[in-house]
């Protein structure tokens, strides 16, 4: 996949999607169109989907009731290559059961950044059990929050590259108290793989040539051209932008047989962990993406929606 194949001129509209309502959940970040059934979209349809990604960051269609477990891997193979979990290599081919009773999902991250070559592009989560109350899932567009930072500190950490490391979620020394036990009698002793990669601190989305922040709480260890102690400061530092980032997050109260597709290039989500200890059940199909890659000449060739005027006040008013 290369840039110049991909790029395609933003138009800020939703295209064959038009035809439906959508709703915004902010002015940059997130839109649900009602009245789709996501197995019946045209060519057209799924072409449109992707630049609607690139812009949006995350879209949502509620009552998908026909997207049953075959339809689901279809509408992954229309949108990619089926990506397969290094690291949890379950019954259902490339169906992964996400976030179930435990509560591992609740830190920002980009869904198996871990994978050296091909990390997740597109996730497609049906929620197919909820909890009486709770169990939201949050997103973040961790391009607008590479726009928060200064032209200098962009500049610096585009010279960087991080290490993600499977373990650090998935391990069985997880530092996550919820992860280990179980995920060790789930891997069993054989299926244990768990991945590392470097990547670029920044990275370059291949549809638009915006730039994201690509590190993340969930499987970033480390910023490898740094020392520990430089490394953790930063880390620190750009996790906290995506915490603190209300202006750039939005938030889905799941219904039965809702659906959320994501663009893992620029975005960030985590599970809300506040349903415990009720069940949460969910099934997602994923893509698999281009090597991230850092290519900084391809924001001019896309001026940035978020140097408009209105990205500008958003600024002004949530400095960091
Ligand atoms: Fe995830």
């Amino acid at each position: 996949m290369t840039v110049s194949q991909d790029y395609r001129p933003p138009t800020g509209e939703y295209r064959s999607f038009s035809q439906y309502k959508a709703i915004e959940y902010s002015a940059y970040f997130g839109t649900e169109f009602e009245g789709v059934d996501l197995t019946q979209l045209t060519d057209q349809q799924i072409e449109d989907l992707k630049v609607i990604l690139a812009e949006r960051g995350v879209v949502f269609f509620r009552g998908q009731d026909n997207l049953v477990e075959e339809k689901h891997i279809e509408l992954g193979g229309r949108l990619g290559e089926h990506h397969v979990h290094p690291s949890w290599k379950g019954p259902r081919g490339p169906i992964f059961v996400a976030e179930t009773r435990q509560s591992w999902a609740n830190h920002w991250h980009s869904d198996v950044s871990f994978d050296q070559e091909t990390p997740v592009k597109y996730s497609i989560l049906k929620m197919e059990q909820l909890p009486p109350a709770g169990g939201d899932t949050a997103w973040a567009s961790a391009e607008l929050a590479y726009y928060k930072l200064s032209p200098s500190l962009r500049a610096y950490l585009s010279t960087l590259t991080a290490e993600h490391d499977s373990a650090l979620t998935f391990g069985a020394n997880s530092s996550n108290p919820h992860t280990g036990n179980d995920f060790k009698e789930e891997f069993g002793k054989d299926k244990p793989r768990f991945p590392r990669a470097i990547h670029p601190v920044i990275r370059t989305h291949p549809i638009t040539g915006r730039q994201a922040i690509f590190v993340n709480r969930g499987f970033t260890t480390r910023i490898v051209e740094l020392t520990k102690s430089e490394s953790e400061t930063l880390l620190n530092f750009l996790y906290n932008l995506i915490d603190r980032g209300q202006e750039f997050s939005v938030r889905f109260r799941w219904s039965l047989n809702a659906v959320a597709i994501w663009d893992n290039t620029q975005t960030q989500h985590k599970a809300i962990g506040d349903f415990l200890p009720n069940d949460r059940k969910g099934f997602r199909v994923s893509t698999k993406s281009e090597k991230p890659f850092f290519d900084g000449e391809r924001k001019a060739a896309y001026p940035a929606l978020y140097e408009t005027e209105g990205w500008q006040r958003v600024l002004d008013i949530n400095p960091y």
